[in-house]
């Protein structure tokens, strides 16, 4: 099933970008924007499927089980938003920036819900986590996202069948998200959540606009939409933030 494109107005939304948005949102001073809820992004404009899910902190083998705050996993209710979305929309997925596959499991879990036979293609150029035949969605990849080629990934998939959407959280920097963007892109995706999007999240020191405090990710992200047409972007108030684009 597919997720509907009308663009109902929600107080929420952020994109397409326009001139109107507010300045104050580049201010090191706001530590976190707030411009939808995980609840109101979940409920737009239908409901994802909801389901019981596990805690996959602690699911996998021992060496792939990390607790929040102790590396970059996602917290629990970014996961359950990434298993509700995978169960709702389903396809295949790309994911860069897998380390312990905390977020590989929860979309797993949503995929086994989805029942529409999608793979994640897990790429990160460390994984934390090795072969591991109990989890069949997941494609483990071991490559650097700047490096690999598209056409290297759409070979995983079964002739044919193209990603369904991406998550990206790999590289935290303002060039590593736009390179990580133009790829996902380049494959023809058209749905892209980012992670670490929040204000307070990763330092933001490389910035060609010359930002001195805030995510890089969420920085990158924001230029990189501003000026694209046809597309909308959410700012979801996660723990870590988390910003979703969408084409119309
Ligand atoms: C914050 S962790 C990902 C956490 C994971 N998504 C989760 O929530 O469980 C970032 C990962 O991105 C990987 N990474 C960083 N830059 C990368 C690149 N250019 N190509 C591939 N992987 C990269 C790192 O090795 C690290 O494992």
């Amino acid at each position: 099933m597919d997720l509907p494109t009308e663009t109902t107005p929600l107080p929420m939304r952020v994109g397409p970008l326009a001139n109107s948005y507010p300045a104050s949102t580049f201010s090191a001073s706001l530590p976190f924007q707030a411009c939808c809820t995980p609840e109101e992004f979940m409920s737009r404009p239908r409901p994802l499927i909801d389901f019981p899910i596990e805690d996959h902190h602690y699911t996998g083998p021992l060496e792939a089980q990390v607790t929040f705050g102790e590396s970059g996993a996602l917290h629990h209710l970014e996961g359950c938003l990434l298993a509700r979305f995978a169960a709702t929309v389903g396809g295949h997925v790309l994911e860069i920036g897998a380390d312990h596959g905390v977020s590989t499991r929860y979309i797993h879990q949503g995929l086994d819900r989805a029942q529409t036979g999608g793979q994640i293609v897990a790429l990160d150029f460390q994984h934390k986590w090795g072969h591991d035949d109990h989890w069949p969605r997941r494609i483990r990849f071991e490559a650097n996202s700047y490096t690999v080629w598209p056409h290297e990934l759409q070979a995983l998939l079964p002739e044919g069948e193209d990603f369904s959407w991406a998550f990206i959280d790999g590289d935290h920097s303002w060039e590593g998200a736009s390179r990580d963007t133009l790829l996902a892109l380049s494959l023809g995706i058209r749905r892209i959540f980012y992670h670490d999007t929040g204000e307070h999240c990763v330092p933001y020191k490389l910035s060609p606009a010359g930002h001195q405090s805030g995510s890089s990710v969420r920085q990158a992200i924001l230029a990189g939409f501003r000026d694209a047409p046809g597309w909308n972007l959410y700012d979801i108030r996660t723990p870590c933030g988390m910003m979703y684009a969408e084409a119309k």
